[in-house]
Parts: C-alpha cells; structure tokens; sequence
C-alpha cells in the first residue's frame, strides 16, 4: 500500500486514532465526528422526533429569550462554542439588546465559514469573528475580543457539555471562565436525567440517521487517513448507564476482523466494541454544583414543563 501523505492535522488525527485502538476498550474521540460529512449528518439528527433535545432548548430560548437577554446585558461580546448551524444562536441574537460582537468557534471550518456568512448577510450590524478551533484545547480569542472592553458572554447549547466526563466538565469550563473573563456571562444548555426510554432513543432514531453519524467517524479514517474498515461490519449501539448517568455509543464488530490504517493494524473479536461518544445528564442540581466547582454561580436556570432540559445562566466569580 502506497502511504498518503498527511497534513499536520491528519497526523495528529491518525495520532489520536492510533492510541484509541489500542486501548483495552477501543475508543476514538467524539470530535472527530465533525467532518463536513459528519456535521450535515448532526445537522439532520437535530431534527429528528426521536431527538427531543433541540427543540426543547430552541423553545426554552424562544419562549424566555427576553428575560435571558435581561441577565446578560447590553452590547455583550457573545462566543459561541461548537457553533453547527446557528440556529440556536439567531433566536438569542434577536432577544439580546445591541451585541456588538459575535465570536463563533467551530471545529469544521467550511461549515462554519458558510454558517457564519450566511449570518453576516442577515445581521448588518452586528460584528462576526469566526474561529476555526478545537475548543477542547486551550485558546486564545481573536484580538478584537481582547482589547475591547466589553463584557464577554459565553453560548454553549446543545448539551456539548455532556459529552466531557464530569471532571472534564470542571476543567472545561475553569478554562472557559478565564476566556470569559471576570463578571462574563455564561449561557449553557444542559440535557437532564429521565426515562431511559426517552433517553436511548434520542440515540438510537428508527431513520438510522444516527447510525450513520456514529459509522461515518470509521468512514472518515477511511478517508482521510486511508484506513480500510468495512463500514457493513460494523453497527451502531447505543446504551444508557445508570450508574455513571451518561449514554454511552459503541461502534459494534459484527465479526472478526482486522483492519488496517497506514502501517497499523487493530484486530477486533466478534462483538468488541469501539467507544465513541459519552452524554452525561444532569439533575439540575448536579449540573449546579459542577458549574460551582468550576468557579461559576448560578443566576438562574430554566426547565421546559416536561422536566427533559435546562439552560442555565451562569456567572463568573466577581
Ligand atoms: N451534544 C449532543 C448530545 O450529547 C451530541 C449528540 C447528539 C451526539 N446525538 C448524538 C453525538 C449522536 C454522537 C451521536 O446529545
């Protein structure tokens, strides 16, 4: 086999693949589930019945969009972290009162490119830095954000935060807290603990959307990595663990097999599984109580009536 050649990010991409097939329990991180590819998919899974989650949270941010953007202020610099498509963000841009300026971080650069020119088309006035990073990194803000001194309020919807363990969790947001800096903001979407029904589910949707989301991260280290998993031998799994409150998602090996990346090889049994995604669900008050351990305070959290989601506004010490 010819080797292809690599950018940096491929390296650190196939580093990352490497390390997590050769763990006891396979594994590979949930980020790089967003290719352009990957993206469109999460895109599509947002609308799904099965997937309760967005809906909710967009009618939380309709219905209480005023008296959220009574907490955040004025002529905020708002960031945005894990943008996708920017739907969330439009109808919380409506409420606040003058932002002047908006910071979107996304992983997947053409997405987020055309994502954010397609909000410049529509919001004049308002000022659109787009960032292309892995925010699970630490970072440092375009310029503009810094020698400005305007108040900083972080957007973090879609329960994104679910997906660090709870330790991950806390040093995550410390470090958001300090991009934030002192009296910022922080708006964050919380998915809530219920019926493991409801739950494995919004995982598991009979379209098969998800499955593909899930099998599309094998199909991108195909690609880009030129791997040569056989995508048919594998299915989707996904299971709720009580104990650790979190759904778990699994690429299933439907026989044994090896395959091949570059100059590695991973064999898997019959029904070994690959990691892919944890989500974590909180009770209100855990997620409370995390956010403290991270040095943030709670000024007020919203639920929907059927106890399926919370957004938390949150503040960084004084
Ligand atoms: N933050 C989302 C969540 O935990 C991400 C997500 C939704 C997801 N559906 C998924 C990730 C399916 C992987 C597979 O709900």
């Amino acid at each position: 086999m010819i080797p292809m050649a690599l950018n940096n990010d491929d390296k650190a991409f196939l580093k990352d693949v490497v390390w997590g097939l050769k763990q006891n329990q396979k594994q590979l991180a949930c980020k790089y589930f967003y290719n352009e590819r990957g993206s469109k998919l999460f895109d599509a899974i947002c609308l799904l019945e099965e997937y309760y989650p967005t809906r909710t949270e967009t009618a939380l941010l309709k219905t209480y969009g005023k008296e959220i953007a009574s907490y955040i202020g004025p002529e905020v610099c708002l960031i945005e972290y894990g943008c996708g498509s920017l739907v969330k963000t439009r109808i919380l841009i409506d409420a606040l009162e003058r932002p002047c300026l908006f910071i979107p971080i996304d992983i997947s650069e053409e997405h987020l490119l055309r994502a954010s020119q397609n909000l410049a088309s529509q919001y004049h006035e308002l000022e659109i830095l787009p960032h292309v990073a892995d925010f699970t990194k630490p970072m440092v803000l375009p310029k503009q954000a810094r020698y400005k001194n305007i108040k900083c309020v972080g957007f973090f919807p879609g329960s994104t935060i679910g997906n660090f363990s709870p330790s991950e969790a806390i040093k995550f947001l410390k470090g958001m807290a300090k991009t934030i800096g002192q009296g910022g903001g922080l708006l964050i979407g919380v998915d809530m603990k219920k019926d493991e029904k409801i739950l494995v589910q919004a995982y598991d949707d009979n379209s098969g959307v998800t499955a593909s989301f899930n099998l599309n991260l094998i199909e991108r280290i195909n690609q880009e990595l030129g791997g040569n998993f056989d995508v048919s031998a594998f299915k989707h799994k996904a299971n709720y663990n009580n104990i650790k409150g979190r759904i778990e998602l699994f690429l299933v090996s439907l026989k044994k097999q090896t395959v091949r990346i570059q100059n590695f090889e991973f064999s898997f049994e019959k029904n070994e599984t690959i990691h892919t995604e944890n989500s974590y669900k909180y009770h209100i008050n855990e997620f409370i109580s995390l956010a403290e351990r991270a040095g943030f305070f709670t000024i007020k959290t919203w639920v929907d009536e059927k106890n399926l989601f919370s957004l938390h506004y949150l503040k960084t010490g004084a």
